[in-house]
């Protein structure tokens, strides 16, 4: 099997849940890259990653901290999990050098960052993939094989809906930061990528959006149990982190998205909720719809059809004889045709990381395209701030105005601090 010499640029909680993700695959006997080396500025971070990495592969990765020091090593792909600001320099840095490039969500801090790894990546024959991974959960696979199948007809209006966290910190300080990726943007850009592997091009968007919370609090800077610690790697860095601090970006959302296909979504994602938490998302069409899950839970997914038919066990896949999931999919959750599955947070996480390395390995080996190539991952990037923007502006804007820059005024600060403008 062709071996892909990898390194993992930046070593922090999704620096090390990729390495958990590629220690799965490998597990599985799937993986067909060599971790090389750890990548990252605070030597502590890349050390802790080698440090596990050589407990998983054998065999410990070069430690390193900046991009030129990967080319000793003999790198051909690098999987960028820094923070989003540094996501566009590293990665048009990489197809320069050669390198393949995996970059976590969102792929670019601004759409204008978005667009510069975009032109790096036209004919430079390197191939770059957005990691992904909600819509790679084997649940939504099924629900994309029941819209495709017909099962609740065409789709006519969607509904997202997620609200909690109240006033704290939503994992890291950087995550409530303007100029950093406000969470918005950090995890609306998911919901971005769901809606249109769902229903397809998203056209227009009318957004009201609020910074609810001016400030955040962090209780593990004060010893106490962290609430928001995602498959447990960051409770070590929160401990370090402010115990309270201003945040700048906008915290809820409040919006109308269209879509090409003329469905039209009602999205609300507010992180600043208080009181009792929500999420819904559902789907109508002109003969059923569908209720969803929450990614990454496993849960089943329940189907409405005519006045009174629900179907919430396995006699879903009779309506889908032809879904099949991919191989390190099945591989990895355990069988090819699922309705559910049950794992520990963590476990979900790691495997479906795998997947999004299996699916870039595939893309390396010219054996089918990447899923979420750059151009998917700026679209979602687009689609996120077209919400922004509107609320900005006061009014609807087109998806093409925001991937095209024409408009771009919340961008703006944004990217001048990046040097971009
Ligand atoms: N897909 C998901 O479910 C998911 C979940 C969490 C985070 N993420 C994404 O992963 C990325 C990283 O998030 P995180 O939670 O790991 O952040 P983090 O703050 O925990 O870690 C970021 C790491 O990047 C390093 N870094 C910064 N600049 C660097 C550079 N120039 N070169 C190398 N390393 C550098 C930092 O030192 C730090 O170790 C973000 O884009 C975030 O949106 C995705």
């Amino acid at each position: 099997m062709e071996r892909i010499p990898l390194a993992i640029v930046g070593c922090g909680g999704m620096g090390h849940r990729h390495l958990y993700g590629l220690a799965e695959l490998h597990r599985a006997g799937l993986s067909r890259f060599d971790l090389v080396a750890a990548c990252d500025p605070v030597t502590d971070n890349a050390e802790s990653l080698a440090a596990q990495a050589e407990e998983h592969f054998g065999k410990r990765p070069a430690v390193v901290g900046r991009l030129d020091g990967l080319a000793d090593h003999g790198v051909a792909a690098v999987d960028i999990t820094t923070t989003p600001r540094y996501h566009h320099t590293l990665g048009v840095d990489a197809v320069q050098r050669g390198w393949h490039a995996m970059i976590e969500k969102p792929v670019g801090l601004t759409v204008r960052a978005a667009n510069r790894i975009r032109a790096a990546a036209a004919g430079s024959g390197r191939v770059v993939s957005t990691a992904e991974n909600y819509r790679r959960d084997p649940i939504n696979r099924l629900a994309k094989a029941l819209l495709e199948q017909g099962a609740i007809g065409d789709p006519r209006f969607m509904i997202h809906q997620t609200a909690g966290g109240g006033n704290l910190m939503t994992i890291s300080v950087w995550r409530h930061q303007k100029d950093q990726s406000g969470v918005l943007l950090d995890v609306g850009v998911h919901f971005a990528d769901i809606m249109e592997y769902f229903l397809g091009e998203a056209t227009t968007v009318y957004a009201q959006t609020r910074l609810h919370e001016p400030t955040r609090y962090n209780p593990a800077a004060e010893g106490k149990e962290p609430t928001s610690n995602p498959a447990g790697v960051y409770g070590r860095w929160q401990k370090a982190m402010p115990a309270h601090f201003q945040a700048t970006a906008e915290d809820a959302a409040y919006a109308v998205v269209t879509f090409k296909n003329g469905a039209v979504a009602s999205y609300l994602e507010d992180h600043a909720a208080h009181g009792k938490g929500l999420w819904s998302r559902q789907i109508h069409g002109s003969s059923g719809s569908m209720d969803m899950p929450n990614d990454r839970t496993g849960r089943i997914l329940t189907l409405y059809q005519g006045r009174d038919q629900v179907i919430d066990d396995q006699r879903i896949l009779d309506l889908v004889p032809d879904f099949r999931l991919d191989e390190a999919t099945a591989a990895l959750f355990g069988g090819e045709r699922l309705w559910r599955y049950d794992f520990p947070f963590e476990q979900t996480d790691r495997k479906l990381i795998a997947v999004e390395y299996a699916d870039f390995a595939a893309g390396i080996l010219g054996e089918h395209p990447v899923e979420v190539d750059i151009e998917q991952g700026t679209r979602s990037v687009a689609l996120s701030y077209a919400m922004l923007e509107s609320g900005a502006l006061g009014r609807a804007v087109t998806l093409d105005e925001v991937l095209s820059e024409q408009v771009s005024a919340y961008q703006q600060e944004i990217d001048q601090g990046l040097g971009l403008l």
